[in-house]
Order: C-alpha cells, then structure tokens, then sequence
C-alpha cells in the first residue's frame, strides 16, 4: 500500500522538490498534499508544478483544521520540511509517531526555538564544531526534541560562513530525507536508519 505523505512547509521547499524527485511513479510513498502557514511560499509553485495539491492553512494553530485537511486527504505521514511554526499539539496528539522534521544539523546540538535557516549554521561556526550535519527526528511538542531517526555528517571546512555551510548541509538534507521517508514506507512507519558520514570532499 502506497503511504499517503503531507508536506508542511514555510518556504522556499528544495527539501519539497528532493522528496518528490526521489518518489517516482512506482514508489511506495507518494506526497498527495502540501500545507503551508504562509500563501507567498516559494514552494507552493513548486509543488503546483508537479500536480501536488496545496492547501494555504487559514490559521495554523487551530488543530481542527489541519486534522481535517490532513483527513481529507486521508495522509499516513506528515514531513515538516522548512515548517517554521509550532505545529498544534492536537495535530501531534493524533500523528503521533508519524510527524518526521529535517533540522539542518546535528541534534540534540542547535536545535530548539528560533535555531532554523542561518542562525543555525552560524551557531555552529561559533562553537568552532568541526562537523555538522542533518537530522531527522520525530516531531513531538517541543521543538527539535522528538527522537533522532537519521543522521549524516559533513565536515566544517576552513574558510567556511554560514552559506557555505548552508549549501553542504542542504545537499544532504535532500539525500536523508527521501531516504527515511522511503524507509517509513517500507517498513509501514517511520523508522531508524544507521547514520552515515560524507567523505570529505
Ligand atoms: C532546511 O534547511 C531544513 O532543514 C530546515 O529549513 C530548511 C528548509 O529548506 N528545517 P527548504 O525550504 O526545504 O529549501
């Protein structure tokens, strides 16, 4: 049975159009709705262009309207990719275990309230890490908390400011998320999968 995939996002959606490249005809996971919190997201376009169906939520923090989207559109699995905004508990209560979050590096470490896009990559230059990386985690009430899924790292490289880091972190962003996902779908639910390290490049 093909699992039933709803894309949460904010923005501009790369991690959208990866997932959707990665999920061909005969994929065992189809993304058949994308939600978003803000009507001039980039990503809206995008997903318009692969014929997935948006939906511009009219308030996000009322649970009743996203279970009934997410209903109608009968989703086993929702992705927040680049969801900038606390998703209703009621929402989390019901998708419970089934809600993935991509976190463009290593978590527990820079995660929480306002760490997203750049403040993230900077965070880490400034603790002088030498590696970052991407995660996948399941999304519970607090934010970047819920139990780690998937993790690859990148090396932090000399020279490197927060778009450089951005662009390396990003390309594995569109690698691991597809792949926990195909896993999901595999397996019936989200699941584990053993890290993995780039090669330096
Ligand atoms: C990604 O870096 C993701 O990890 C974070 O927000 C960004 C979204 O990028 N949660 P995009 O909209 O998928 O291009």
């Amino acid at each position: 049975m093909t699992m039933r995939v709803a894309v949460a996002l904010s923005g501009r959606g790369s991690n959208l159009e990866a997932l959707l490249r990665a999920l061909g005809p005969d994929a065992p996971a189809r993304v058949v709705l994308v939600l978003s919190n803000r009507a001039d997201a980039g990503a809206l376009a995008r997903a318009a262009a692969h014929g997935v169906p948006t939906e511009v939520l009219a308030d996000p923090s009322d649970a009743t309207e996203w279970l009934r989207r997410l209903g109608d559109s009968a989703v086993d699995l929702v992705v927040l990719a680049g969801y900038l905004t606390l998703v209703p508990p009621g929402v989390i209560a019901r998708y419970r275990g089934r809600i993935l979050n991509v976190h463009p590096a290593l978590l527990p470490a820079f995660g929480g309230k306002g760490m997203y896009g750049h403040r993230v990559h900077a965070a880490v230059l400034a603790s002088g890490a030498r590696e970052s990386g991407a995660t996948v985690h399941l999304v519970d009430e607090v934010y970047d908390r819920g139990a780690i899924l998937a993790q690859a790292r990148v090396p932090v490289l000399p020279g490197d400011d927060a778009d450089r880091l951005a662009a390396r972190v990003l390309e594995l962003e569109h690698r691991l998320l597809p792949a926990v996902v195909l896993a999901a779908a595999a397996a019936g639910h989200p699941v584990p999968l053993p890290e993995t390290v780039e090669s330096q490049p």
